[in-house]
Formats: structure tokens, sequence, C-alpha cells
């Protein structure tokens, strides 16, 4: 059922359509294997437990940003003036000031406002639900940069954590349009989680891995179902589901809860570990590209992270596709 905090769009509602994505990655490949080479750990404990094989280190996030958001430009046709917003979903910022989102502004000739948003893992879902407000509010198109540079703010040294996470950036151009693809979204926070997952300024994360591992289950689980119960939609209906790339085993253990098999699933993790803000854009691209999906399929986004943060959407796809797929 649908409630104040988990909306359904209301009809009449100015909605928004994909128009464009982009992706970008560092070139610097960092395999398991080269942990194993300086780190009390082995290839085998990394696959197990986490089913990441390698990530990208390297670039900043905002040289990360305005590739990604440039080739999701190109692809929706459009140039800097007619992008009225953009919104930098990053948890690992170039700068305390000012906002990275600021510098993608700027090297894209973007004409309209910028700004970074902060929800950890959780961000492109944040964003995306953010973007959609705008439009409903009359701007006509957003750039939405998923970007991270998270190497920088974790402790090579650290085996629990070095292990986990990459670099990268996901953008896509959200134009208004009729044809609306989002139905509806949920999104979560719960501060008291803090501490199991967090990054003094100027400091390396800290994680109390079990503790994450447990909770992001659960409210990836309650988020999805909530968003499914706004839009009216069971997991039998939905044709893709985007998560978050934190851990193989967290993707297995909610889908295999709400009931939804992995040949549904889209993953990248194994080729970039967990790039936090970055990650459900780069599995979405993933998946359009492999021709996963199709015009009206209903796709489920679904993300947490520190916070704790949660986020949700379900989208009907109505944007555009690549050749493989139309
Ligand atoms: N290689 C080898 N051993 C490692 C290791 C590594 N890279 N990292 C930790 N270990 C050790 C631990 O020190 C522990 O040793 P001990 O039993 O002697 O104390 C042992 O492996 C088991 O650790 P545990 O924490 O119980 O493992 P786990 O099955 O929970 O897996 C994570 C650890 C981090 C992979 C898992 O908890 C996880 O993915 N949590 C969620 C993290 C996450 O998604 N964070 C981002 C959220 S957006």
């Amino acid at each position: 059922m649908s409630t104040e905090r988990t909306p359904a769009i209301p009809a009449g509602v100015r909605g928004a359509t994909i128009t464009g994505w982009g992706t970008a990655l560092p070139d610097n490949v960092v395999t398991n294997a080269d942990f194993e080479a300086r780190l009390d750990t082995s290839d085998e404990w990394i696959t197990e437990r986490t089913g990441i094989k390698e990530r990208r280190h390297g670039g900043s996030t905002a040289g990360l940003a305005i590739e990604a958001g440039r080739a999701a430009m190109e692809m929706a046709g459009v140039t800097g003036d007619d992008i009225d917003f953009v919104i930098l979903a990053t948890t690992s910022p170039d700068y305390q000031i000012p906002s990275t989102a600021s510098e993608v502004q700027h090297e894209l000739g973007i004409a309209g406002g910028a700004v970074d948003l902060n929800a950890a893992c959780s961000g492109f879902v944040y964003g995306l639900v953010h973007a959609h407000g705008l439009i409903a509010m009359g701007l006509d198109r957003i750039l939405l940069v998923g970007a991270e540079t998270l190497s920088r703010i974790t402790d090579q040294d650290d085996r629990n954590t070095a292990i986990l996470f990459g670099d990268g950036a996901g953008a896509v151009v959200l134009e208004a349009s009729d044809e609306g693809q989002l139905l509806a979204f949920d999104m979560g926070s719960d501060g008291s989680a803090r501490k199991f997952l967090d990054a003094p300024i100027g400091g390396y994360m800290q994680m109390v891995g079990k503790e994450v591992f447990r909770k992001a289950v659960t409210v990836m689980v309650d988020s999805a179902r909530a968003s499914m119960a706004a839009a009216g939609v069971t997991a039998d209906d939905i044709a893709l589901v985007v998560p978050h790339q934190a851990n193989i085993r967290i993707i297995e253990a909610a889908c295999s809860r709400l009931e939804i098999g992995s040949e549904k699933v889209s993953t990248v993790l194994h080729a970039t570990g967990n790039t936090s803000s970055a990650s459900i854009p780069l599995a979405l691209v993933d998946a359009l590209e492999g021709g996963r999906v199709s015009p009206g399929d209903l796709v489920l986004l679904v993300g947490f992270g520190a916070g704790m943060s949660w986020a949700s959407a379900v989208v009907r796809w109505t944007g555009h596709l690549p050749e493989v797929v139309r």
C-alpha cells in the first residue's frame, strides 16, 4: 500500500524519461591477486565472501563524472545549454568546498544549477527522485551523475575494506516527458546505524562489515517491497532488478527473499567492486547495453549504504534503448 513516504506518482504530475547515458572507469585495474601479493588475503576468500574479482582505481570524482556526463549528453543529443541542473551523487567529493558538481557544471558548459548529493550508496536513486521532483516543478533537462573515487578514502593496507571498494561513474540525462518513467519510490534513513560505516573528514572508511551486511539485506527487501506495493506491482512483474553492487551475497539474499530469480538481476561488481553512488548507473547501463531491457519493462532500482540510507524506485522503461533491442 502506498503511504505518504512511499508515494505512487500522482496522475498529472509532469514526468521524466532517460534519454542518454554514459559511464567512466579508470584504466588502472586492481585484481584480487594484487591484494593477495601484499595483504593477508586470497582471491578465494574475496571471491567467495564478496563476488568481487577486480576493481578500478584512479582519477578524480569530477574527472570521472565529466567523462560519464559528456557521454550521456552526447547520446541524448544535448549540449550544456540544454541542461537546467546537475545533480552529482557522491560520497567521495574532490573538495570539502566547493561542490564537485560545480566543476562538472563548468567543464560541461551547463547553463543551470549544480549540487552534490551525499546519500552514500543510495545516492543515485535519491538523485533520480530529486531530479524527477525538479522536472515536476518545471525544469526540462537534468544531468544526474553518480561518481566516486573511493580508493582515496580507503586504507589500502586494511584488508577489511580495501578489497571492497572501487572508483567509477555513471550518468543519465533526464528529460521532461508525457510518458514519465518513475512509478513509485521509497527513500529512508536510520542514523542510529551511522557508526557501522563511516569516514571522518580527511580520514579513511571504517566498517563493521557483519552489521552492515545484516541491515543491508533487511532494508533492501523492505524498501523494494514498499516501492513495488506503491507502484501496484509484484516481484513477478519486474523484468530487471538493478541493485547496489556491494556484495553478491547481499544481492542474492535480498533477491531470494523477494522471490526474484538471479536471471533478472544486473551485476557488475565482479569487475568494479563497490563504487557506491556509481554502482547502480554502472549496472543499469550494463543491462541496457546488453539488450536486457525492452520497451515497457518494469525496472526495480534498489540501493542501501552508509547512514544507513536506503532507496528504491520502480520505473517503466519508456526511454532510449540501444539498437540491439530496438
Ligand atoms: N581476507 C581474508 N580474511 C579477511 C578479510 C580479507 N580480505 N577481511 C576480513 N577477514 C577476516 C576477518 O578478520 C575475520 O577473521 P577472524 O574470524 O579471525 O576475526 C574473518 O575474515 C571473517 O570475517 P567476517 O567479518 O565474519 O566475514 P564476513 O563473512 O562477514 O565477510 C565482509 C566480510 C566485509 C565481506 C561482509 O561482512 C560484507 O560484505 N559486509 C557488508 C559490507 C558492505 O557491503 N559495505 C558497503 C555497504 S554500502
